[in-house]
């Protein structure tokens, strides 16, 4: 995986933006375990846009990078609950717990996520 990293100020915001992928990596409608910097998530593409949450499953952790991508819904492969990608908010049990999301961002081929 190639790595990398920049900072900028677009917006007046200070970003702290992390290189995850490559956009060709995550098909539309298709989500993909990724590692940045110490940090296990998921990032999803929908549509052309994508979307960054925790991988792990609040409820006893399962992968939802790897879960099946219903609209805007990933569905759990454990268990099968079911967050809706956009906002990390649990729509379907057993979870109850949203995950955390992370902004994320296309840049000259790549997707960057913005890591607290
Ligand atoms: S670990 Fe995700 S539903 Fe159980």
């Amino acid at each position: 995986m190639e790595s990398g990293s920049f900072s900028g100020q677009p917006g007046g915001e200070i970003l702290a933006l992390v290189k995850a992928v490559q956009v060709t990596d995550v098909p539309s409608g298709t989500g993909k375990v990724v590692q940045v910097e110490g940090k296990t998530l998921a990032l999803f593409n929908l549509g052309g846009t994508f979307y960054a949450i925790d991988n792990a499953c609040t409820h006893v952790g399962g992968p939802l990078g790897e879960g099946t991508v219903d609209g805007t819904v990933v569905v759990c492969p454990w268990h099968g609950s079911r967050f809706e990608i956009k906002t990390g908010k649990v729509v379907g049990p057993p979870a109850t717990r949203n995950v955390t999301t992370y902004p994320a961002r296309t840049q000259d081929g790549a997707v960057y996520i913005d890591l607290p």
